[in-house]
């Protein structure tokens, strides 16, 4: 039987308060729709189709490289029932199953999916909804059961006091046979507090027709939980954080502090390797095993090798860092940065665009640009590639072995050879030949007496 996915994502999302489209508001990282259309995947259906509406440009644009989706644009936004209407055209001559996924709510497991699917076909059903008990239903629509069996559902705003009590919750999440279904909803009126056309009216049309409504209750409320507020976004973020910082720990790794490892959801982490606390680790970032992350520390869509040891505050994107490699406290790795084995970055040191060859060291204060900095070559304190001549970045290129004396500067293009020496202070201008010993400081001139005499000029 063919599957159809339908994402609901047209709403205006009020209570977020924002410019940015709901579903593209970040959960660990990744905006809520990848979450649904990630759990949408696992089903393989013949077709996804994502109504928006509210902001449908952007969204439109953040989705673009989105293959095998279709958009359709609900305008104005009169409620979700309406909302599914605007995917008939998509649909129409199609039959099988409709699985209507919310765009705000991000945390539904995929297996929960296979089990609405399998319940739904198994007995023939016409609707089948995802529910949850919770203890506080506050928001949702309540499901209203007749003896075992779901008779409605009822919207909080529309809801008695004592339909108000019942805990259990229309997730928004449903399947439906694609068979009838837009006639049914095309049924169902906008009679209610919010004056909007409610999908979760079909259960009771479908009830009064003797359709069958099936129902699936998860285990795990939170799977199901919406996204409509920061703080549900803040929760929602917390929940998979402490799955992924779980999901670690099983594996080996040692995080002092789950409750302030901010690590999303596509990273990995290798045995053995300890988080300390305030540590973010972003992106697709990979961090191998033993390594030790210090806090105060953000690691984003970088590549960390074995035994690596990142130091207490240290900024760290698009990088690459190889086995046995120590940087920080305080470096700012960014922009391809390349640290190779066993190399070590201290405090205060920046590279971009930069390799820093096995061994190698710069430990103080230093900015490396656009530089190729070959094996076991020393950077002394206060070195700075002048890489940026006003229009152009050039590199500076630092053969193995050579020694760069502190506070210098190395105008680029420029190259230092293999186990050259520059001397402390020296602003280099021209090559360095190999084996070389470069120096621009002037000779000191040393005044005696200086400070005495000074002071005796101005009491004069
Ligand atoms: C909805 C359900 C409620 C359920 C809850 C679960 C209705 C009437 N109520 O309430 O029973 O407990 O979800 O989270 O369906 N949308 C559109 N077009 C619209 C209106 C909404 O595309 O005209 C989209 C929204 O962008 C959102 C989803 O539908 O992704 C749900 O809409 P929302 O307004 O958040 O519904 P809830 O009040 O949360
Ligand atoms: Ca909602």
């Amino acid at each position: 039987m063919d599957t159809h996915i339908v994402v609901l994502a047209a709403g205006k999302g009020t209570r977020m308060k924002s410019a940015l489209p709901k579903v593209l508001h970040r959960v660990a990282g990744l905006p809520l729709i990848d979450y649904v259309l990630a759990g949408a995947a696992a089903l393989q259906a013949r077709s996804t189709t994502i109504v928006i509406g509210h902001q449908a440009e952007a969204l439109q644009c953040a989705l673009r490289s989105r293959r095998n989706v279709t958009f359709v644009v609900q305008e104005p936004q009169l409620g979700t029932a309406h909302a599914l209407l605007q995917a008939e055209p998509v649909l129409r001559g199609t039959t099988g199953l409709l699985i209507l996924l919310s765009g705000d709510v991000p945390l539904l497991a995929a297996d929960t999916l296979q089990r609405l699917v399998e319940r739904h076909t198994s007995r023939g059903a016409s609707a089948t909804v995802v529910t949850a008990v919770v203890d506080d239903p506050t928001g949702y629509g309540r499901i209203v059961r007749v003896g075992e069996e779901i008779a409605r559902i009822v919207e909080e705003k529309d809801a008695t006091s004592a339909e108000r009590q019942i805990r259990e919750i229309n997730s928004g999440i449903y399947a439906f046979a694609v068979e009838g279904v837009f006639g049914a909803v095309r049924s169902i009126a906008a009679e209610n507090a919010q004056r909007e056309y409610y999908l979760p009216d079909l259960v009771s049309i479908y009830r009064q027709r003797g359709l069958t409504v099936e129902t699936i209750t998860v285990s795990n409320p939170d799977e199901i939980r919406g996204v409509n507020s920061r703080s549900e976004l803040a929760a929602a973020s917390r929940i998979v954080r402490e799955q992924k910082a779980a999901e670690l720990m099983a594996a080996g790794v040692t995080i002092e502090d789950p409750a302030t490892a901010y690590i999303d959801r596509d990273v990995t982490v290798g045995a053995d390797t300890v988080i300390h606390p305030n540590v973010s680790l972003e992106g697709t970032t990979t961090i191998g095993a033993g390594c030790e992350v210090h806090s105060g520390s953000r690691i984003v869509d970088s590549h960390l090798g074995d035994r690596v040891t990142v130091f207490n505050h240290c900024v760290i994107t698009n990088a690459r860092l190889a086995d046995d490699v120590a940087v920080g406290p305080f470096a700012h790795l960014r922009n391809d940065a390349d640290v190779r084995e066993r190399a070590k970055v201290g405090n205060f040191v920046e590279l971009k665009k930069t390799v820093l060859g096995a061994g190698s060291k710069s430990m103080h204060l230093a900015y490396l640009g656009d530089a190729t900095v070959g094996e076991h070559v020393n950077i002394g304190a206060g070195t700075i590639t002048c890489n940026y001549d006003g229009v152009n970045k050039n590199r500076t290129v630092i053969e193995d072995g050579a020694f760069i004396g502190s506070d210098s500067q190395l105008i680029a293009p420029v190259t230092v050879g293999k186990g050259a020496y520059v001397g402390s202070g020296t602003t280099v201008r021209e090559n360095v030949p190999a084996g070389a010993l470069a120096v621009s400081a002037g000779k000191q001139r040393t005044f005696e007496n200086w400070v005495e005499e000074r002071k005796k000029k101005n009491r004069d």
